[in-house]
């Protein structure tokens, strides 16, 4: 049996009150039902390493589905349901979500295969995972609550700071561990430990990698660059063979290098001063590594990957993102509004690649002042106001309206009665035809 040890006090000092009331609510209505329930897997080694988690994750030895409406019912919230996984997912009113699944082993019937599935107890459920540290789980039933499970090692891996696989077959059943194994290793600045390492080469060299579909590669990758710091995941990557699975057609080079560097630090400038943009930053991170590639070889990855449309979007129009840099260095002239011209299509994370491609700090200076500028200036005529001044509704709607913000953009404007008399002027100039 596996070591016990109380996580009582670790559980009340390092989860807020409500959740804690939660973990014991589902053990009263595990206990009810006759199952045991546990919280396993990353929110209990995120626990002991003091690393904040709220990511609930429940394991029912009985019947999950039974005890997921249970829970539900005794919370007030919903459970969504998954027969075919015998898992479960209780929404609270509030939105928190708890997941839950039933004990299980998982038989893999041939290499990087997705698995078949059958009910088990915890230590089977447990030993089928992928690393020690991840293999912890704690007990919340009324009798044991609080009573850590760590049948394989995971404490003492955790203290020692290694990843370890829990059989050697584990890397030939499930090659992505491979790139949870250095995401891993990189968050946490743990190690890969020895024997672990070794079979990782050797499945690469075996290349295992070659038979994931590339959906999953993808979501693999993407986990790693939505890392707080991806670039030491990358560099290993690189370093260990595993890139060339990834994207073959990318040299992470030391020009490339650089660049990445600087990421955290224009998302995190952006991020203060330009807050109300959704701003995905494995996106960022993918427009700096695909920058150097030709065209084809980015549609082909495009295509190979199948992102969605937005995303395929943001990747295709990135390509002009270094030649707009280059025009905004060189043209020092361009006021407000040409620059709106040219950066008003562009989305949060070409702002973000834009940023990473100027060199000057005034170029920099400059659309710092566009984004904080196009977030304060606000059109104060509208259509009836150009109706009352005998305008025909219609397309110059559009352009007058248009005009006019570019005009608060460049600091002509500021007030609703300067735009009106702009407007007047515009007519009188016969630059906008009035009604007749
Ligand atoms: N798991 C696994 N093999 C995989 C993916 C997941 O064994 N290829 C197991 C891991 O033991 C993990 C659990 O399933 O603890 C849940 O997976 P996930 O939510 O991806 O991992 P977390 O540990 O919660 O990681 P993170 O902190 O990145 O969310």
């Amino acid at each position: 049996a596996g070591s016990s040890d109380d996580c009582r006090e670790i559980l009340s000092h390092r989860l807020p009150s409500r959740i804690q009331s939660l973990l014991e609510i589902a053990g009263v209505v595990a206990e009810d039902l006759g199952f045991m329930v546990y919280m396993v897997g990353g929110i209990v080694r995120d626990l002991l390493l003091g690393v904040p988690n709220y990511d609930i994750d429940l394991v029912v030895e009985g019947e999950g589905l039974v005890f997921a409406r249970a829970l539900a019912q005794r919370l007030g919230g919903r459970a969504r349901v998954h027969e075919r996984f015998q898992t479960a997912v209780v929404v609270l009113p509030d939105g928190f979500k708890i997941d839950v699944a039933t004990a299980r082993t998982e038989y893999y019937e041939f290499p990087a295969a997705l698995p078949v599935v059958h009910r088990s107890s915890i230590r089977e459920d447990l030993y089928r995972r992928d690393f020690t540290i991840n293999t912890m789980a704690i007990c919340l039933n009324p009798g044991r609550f609080g009573e850590l499970i760590d049948y394989f090692g995971g404490r003492k891996d955790l203290k020692e700071g290694l990843i370890r696989i829990l059989y050697n077959l584990s890397f030939v059943e499930d090659p992505t561990r491979i790139l949870r194994a250095i995401r891993f290793e990189q968050r946490y600045k743990f190690q890969i430990e020895a024997e672990t390492l070794r079979l990782a080469r050797d499945a690469i060299d075996r290349r295992l990698l070659g038979k994931l579909s590339h959906k999953r590669i993808l979501h693999e990758l993407i986990l790693i660059l939505e890392e707080k710091d991806p670039l030491p995941a990358l560099r290993r990557m690189d370093e260990i063979g595993v890139w060339e699975y990834v994207m073959p057609e990318v040299r992470l080079d030391s020009e490339t290098w650089i660049m990445l560097r600087r990421v955290p630090r224009v998302l995190g400038w952006l991020a203060e001063r330009w807050l109300n943009i959704g701003l995905r930053s494995w996106v960022v991170y993918l427009l700096v590594i695909l920058q150097k590639l030709p065209d084809s070889a980015v549609e082909e990855i495009v295509h190979r990957y199948r992102f969605d449309r937005d995303v395929t979007e943001i990747l295709l129009m990135g390509r002009e993102v270094p030649g707009l840099a280059v025009e905004i260095e060189e043209i020092q002239s361009l006021s407000m509004s040409d620059l709106n011209k040219k950066l008003r299509k562009l989305s949060g994370e070409h702002i973000a690649f834009l940023l990473l491609c100027l060199n000057r700090p005034e170029s920099w200076e400059r659309v710092a002042r566009y984004l904080e500028l196009k977030q304060d200036v606000r059109v104060k005529v509208n259509g009836y106001d150009l109706k009352a001044l005998g305008l025909r509704e219609g397309p110059v709607y559009q352009k007058i309206l248009s005009d006019l913000y570019d005009a608060n953009l460049d600091g002509l404007v500021k007030t609703y009665d300067e735009e009106i008399e702009l407007v007047k002027k515009w007519i009188s100039e016969g630059r906008v035809k009035d009604d007749g």
